[in-house]
């Protein structure tokens, strides 16, 4: 079968998410690297694309050239991602989808709820594929879970409980580094800090093994470095529209904690916990049963868990071929292949509600509000 083109905005030398991209695409040979406007400074980007093997013409120096260039090419990108900061997100998603090209975005995909919901128009009006990475729900076993979860071996949903805290950003000694500056700055980050970045995970994660979508919730948030202005520490309850009560702890000041995601689901008859830093194994208890350890690669797998498993049981696998998970499904809905799991606009859209959301509540001392997009209402 013959590859795909794909092309990537940011990701450049140095880059936190850029390797897992580079990974994750060329993984499983669907994808083949073709071209990319990497940095924010054009000949820092030009330099380090053709290092990676992009040649010279498609080695761009910032997303617009790129567009230019690629827009009219008979072997044009057919996927870009988009690797930048936040704020730039949701112009460069447009002006591809725009034009023709499927995006994958990186999280949050906007900045408000208004841009999200042009995302989710332009994508269905252009019938492009948007998706967003929210590359945590393509482990293997968050798979297994999600299917567990539809096939009732938990019974109803009671409760979900999911925390995203790590303590990186602990250190007050550290708070003017400007890498960690912007995140806690409104005018780079938005209006959400901690839980605009790593608390959505923790939601989205949430309503994806549940299979249910959060509906109204009521937020407390702190920031515990006073001279932060954005939140560093965020706890969120909220309720599904099923009916599931849902609990999420999300912190950056939580030393002691390293990448700190985990996810527990109660249902009427059995319970599932999984840990991003464990992610080959799904604990799962029965009611009045013994617990037990799923592991990735064993027989009996629901299909799901089983497609996504790369390597024999017990080798790990881990974040860049979660990654790469969902530029599999990407690569099959390119092809034709619709994906059900595969993360779109309409979930970026819904983020980008509750980050807001939560935003209003934790103002209003923690009043219960409307957490769903006005499009969705
Ligand atoms: N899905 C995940 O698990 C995950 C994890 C980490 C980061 N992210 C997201 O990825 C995005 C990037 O985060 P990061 O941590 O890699 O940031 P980073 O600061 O480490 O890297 C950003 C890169 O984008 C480049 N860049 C900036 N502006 C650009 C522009 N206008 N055109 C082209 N390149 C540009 C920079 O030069 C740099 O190479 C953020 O939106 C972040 O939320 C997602």
């Amino acid at each position: 079968m013959a590859k795909l083109n794909w092309g990537m905005i940011g990701g450049g030398e140095g880059s936190q998410i850029g390797p897992a991209h580079r990974l994750g695409a060329q993984a499983d040979g669907h994808f083949a690297f073709v071209a990319g406007a990497l940095d924010h400074r054009p000949d820092a980007g030009r330099d380090y694309a053709q290092r990676l093997g992009i040649a010279a013409d498609r080695a761009y120096g910032d997303w617009r050239e790129m567009l230019e260039g690629e827009r009219n090419r008979p072997d044009r990108v057919d996927l870009v991602t988009v690797a930048t900061p936040n704020s730039t997100h949701f112009e460069i998603t447009r002006a591809f989808l725009e034009a023709g090209f499927h995006v994958l975005c990186e999280k949050p995909m906007t900045m408000t709820v208004d841009e999200g919901e042009e995302i989710v128009r332009t994508a269905r009006r252009t019938g492009r594929i948007c998706a967003v990475n929210y590359c945590y729900s393509a482990y293997p076993m968050i798979r297994q879970a999600r299917a567990m979860v539809r096939a009732g071996e938990v019974g109803r949903v009671r409760l979900v409980v999911t925390n995203f805290s790590h303590g990186h950003h602990g250190d007050a000694t550290d708070a003017d580094n400007p890498r960690v500056r912007w995140r806690y700055d409104p005018a780079m980050a938005g209006v959400s800090g901690q839980f605009a970045d790593c608390g959505i995970h923790a939601l989205h994660m949430a309503s994806f093994i549940c299979d249910d979508e959060v509906e109204r919730l009521s937020a407390d948030f702190a920031s515990t470095i006073p001279s932060r202005e954005l939140e560093d520490d965020a706890m969120v309850n909220f309720r599904m529209t099923g009916g599931t009560v849902g609990r999420l702890w999300t912190s950056s000041v939580a030393i002691g904690r390293q990448h700190g995601f985990d996810i527990q689901v109660f249902g009427e008859t059995g319970g599932l916990r999984w840990a991003s830093e464990q992610p080959n194994q799904l604990i799962y208890t029965p009611v009045g049963g013994r617990t037990q350890i799923i592991e990735k690669g064993e027989g009996g797998l629901h299909d799901e868990a089983r497609r996504l498993s790369r390597v024999a049981i017990a080798h790990p696998e881990g974040f860049p071929l979660a990654v790469a998970n969902i530029y599999c499904d990407l690569a099959d809905a390119i092809r034709g292949e619709a994906r059900d799991g595969l993360p779109g606009a309409e979930s970026g859209l819904r983020s980008m509600a509750a980050v807001h959301a939560a935003v209003a509540s934790a103002r209003a001392g923690g009043a219960w509000v409307d957490a769903r997009p006005p499009m969705f209402r």
